[in-house]
């Protein structure tokens, strides 16, 4: 009988710790709380093991009914123990993903998109214009030597011809060049006596010079063809075919004598006026051409000084103002709006 006193007795006990720890348990809010709970519980000297103490107590045929009562506890402790770390892991998954949440009905982020400035666009359609006949392009320093800017030019220290073209002197010998014409000179230095030589030379040019249609730094393309028998016609041909590639296949072009030092003879080209046809109108002050470029047949001194034979062969030049043509393509009326960056224009270009 006193067995069953002692039964009932144990399995409060038991029953007790079980409850005491579903508590403790259910109360742990984060796994290493819940850690030193299962120590308290399931440890060393923890309350299972306290309630194991009871069995040197025990008669002998009580004790493995006391020994499966004890293990039916640890089974479920560790089962309540295994469900409120899953829980605790569960928790933290969710917190991590709430945190590292994307909104994907957030607009993007912009980024802002450039334009090509209208100086690089014109330039961009001549050289492919010039491309397309067979030229080929180089470039040069912009910053020249007296020698290759003026004296190769057929400009001796002394024309007037440099009155024209006063420009930004970094020492007596070296300046901003004033055009693209040193690369003549320079072109024709590094393959002579090869020909035929078909180049164009984009890039930027510097003069004392500013108002509505002059800037102290501005663009130029060179054009220089050497070969034996070159006329004045295949001048006139190249300029026609670039006129109307450029500015609309009605165009003509009409050539005015002119003088340069470094061509002879010299011309100025002037375009018919794409904006009235030739009729007349603001953009050609009414005149219905609108001069575009200088050019002419190589002077015979520019050759010879470039180590070309003028006897054997001939050739001829131009220079083309870049801005310029950007201006009339694009119908800007101030040279300097090139210059001042202003991005409501440039988003024009789009
Ligand atoms: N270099 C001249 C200038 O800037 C333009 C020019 C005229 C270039 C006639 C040429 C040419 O090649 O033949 O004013």
């Amino acid at each position: 009988m006193s067995n069953l006193v002692t039964r009932e007795k144990l399995t409060r006990q038991v029953e007790l710790m079980g409850e005491d720890a579903a508590q403790l348990i259910a109360q742990t809010r984060h796994s290493k709380e819940l850690g030193e709970v299962r120590i308290k519980l399931l440890g060393r000297s923890g309350s299972l093991n306290n309630l194991l103490k009871e069995m040197g107590q025990l008669a002998a045929e009580d004790r493995p009914w006391y020994g499966e009562l004890c293990n039916r506890l640890r089974e479920e402790v560790t089962r309540l123990l295994a469900a409120q770390e899953e829980e605790f892991t569960q928790r933290e998954k969710e917190s991590t993903l709430l945190a590292e949440k994307i909104d994907l009905t957030l607009p993007g982020q912009m980024r802002a998109r450039g334009s090509w400035h209208p100086v690089s666009l014109a330039q961009e359609q001549m050289e492919s214009i010039f491309l397309g006949i067979g030229f080929s392009i180089v470039t040069g320093p912009e910053v020249e030597t007296d020698y290759y800017n003026f004296q190769a030019m057929n400009i001796p220290k002394d024309h007037p011809a440099r009155e024209m073209q006063d420009t930004f002197y970094l020492t007596d010998d070296l300046l901003l060049r004033t055009h693209t014409s040193p690369m003549q000179a320079r072109t024709m230095e590094r393959f002579a006596p090869q020909i035929p030589l078909k180049v164009i030379v984009p890039g930027k040019t510097y003069r004392r010079d500013e108002d509505a249609t002059h800037t102290p730094m501005f663009h130029q393309i060179e054009g220089l063809y050497v070969d034996r028998d070159v006329s004045l016609a295949h001048l006139k041909g190249v300029l026609l075919h670039f006129a109307r590639e450029m500015f609309g296949r009605e165009r003509e072009i009409r050539l005015r004598p002119s003088f340069f030092p470094f061509t002879e003879p010299s011309v100025e080209v002037d375009i018919s006026c794409f904006h009235c046809g030739g009729t007349g109108c603001r953009l050609c002050k009414q005149t219905g051409w609108i001069e575009i470029l200088g050019a002419g047949m190589v002077h015979p001194h520019v050759l010879q000084g470039s180590g070309y034979d003028p006897e054997e062969v001939n050739g001829f030049a131009f220079g083309l103002g870049i801005d310029r043509v950007a201006m009339l393509k694009f119908g800007l009326d101030d040279l300097r709006a090139l210059f001042t960056n202003d991005v409501r224009l440039l988003k024009t270009f789009h």
